[in-house]
């Protein structure tokens, strides 16, 4: 089994990072929904916000970790797409990594705008960076927006890949599910494309 990936394919880290990533994404996105029309009275109006608030710390944390890794990791060749169809996925991925960026952000400083830190699951407090009362709701508006563009893009892509593996019949989404053969070629670093 690849721990790292391969010209081949994705190698265990990083398909842990995506499926792990991909699921607490939507889940949170579900969450946010149903959270901000809780009322006072509810059992969850302070628990709901509080998990939110922490997995989003924890994939912040992940993006970055998974950003370096994805740096120091062989490409996955991409040779079998067709120029126009390698253009789009570089948009798509490096979308994600941009606008994942920008929502879990854009929550930290609704979240420290009164200058309160973000406790992540009561283990350890990230400090705010900033004290900008009134920052909340234009925060909460683009994270709102945001959170809505990485759905649509999540669509889009998950379609995508459903289509290179049901009518193109490619290795596309086995590479990322189960990862690439056990004879897989590597690249060195310094040697990547
Ligand atoms: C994948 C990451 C995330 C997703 C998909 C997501 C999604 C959402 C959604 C859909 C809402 C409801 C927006 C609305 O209808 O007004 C929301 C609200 C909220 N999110 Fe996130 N969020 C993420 C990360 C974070 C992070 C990292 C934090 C803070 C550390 C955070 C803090 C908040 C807060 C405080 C609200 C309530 C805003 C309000 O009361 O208007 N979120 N989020
Ligand atoms: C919110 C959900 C998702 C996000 C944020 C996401 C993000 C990404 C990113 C950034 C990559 C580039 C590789 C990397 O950096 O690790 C990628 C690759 C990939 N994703 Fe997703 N993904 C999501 C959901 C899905 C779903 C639902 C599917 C399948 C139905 C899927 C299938 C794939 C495949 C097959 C690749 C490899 C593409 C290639 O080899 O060029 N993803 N994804």
């Amino acid at each position: 089994m690849h721990i790292r990936d391969t010209l081949d394919g994705y190698g265990l880290i990083s398909r842990l990072f995506h499926w792990f990533m991909a699921v607490a994404i939507v889940a949170m996105f579900a969450l946010g929904l149903w959270m901000v029309g809780l009322d006072y009275y509810s059992p969850y109006y302070n628990s709901a916000p509080d998990i939110h608030r922490s997995v989003g710390m924890v994939l912040l944390f992940a993006l970055v970790v998974r950003l370096i890794w994805r740096m120091v990791n062989s490409k996955p060749s991409d040779a079998e797409l067709s120029p126009l169809e390698r253009k789009a996925s570089f948009a798509v991925h490096w979308g994600f990594y941009l606008l994942l960026f920008a929502l879990l952000i854009s929550g930290y400083l609704i979240s420290t705008a009164d200058g309160a830190p973000v406790s992540v699951f009561g283990w350890f407090d990230v400090p705010a960076i900033t004290k900008l009362p009134g920052l909340e709701t234009p925060a909460g508006n683009i994270h709102r927006i945001l959170a809505y563009a990485v759905i649509v893009l999540a669509a889009i892509h998950a379609i995508a890949a459903l289509k290179h593996h049901i009518i193109d019949r490619s290795e596309i989404l086995t590479r990322m599910w189960s990862g690439p053969k056990s004879s897989s070629r590597t690249l060195e670093k310094g040697n990547q494309q």
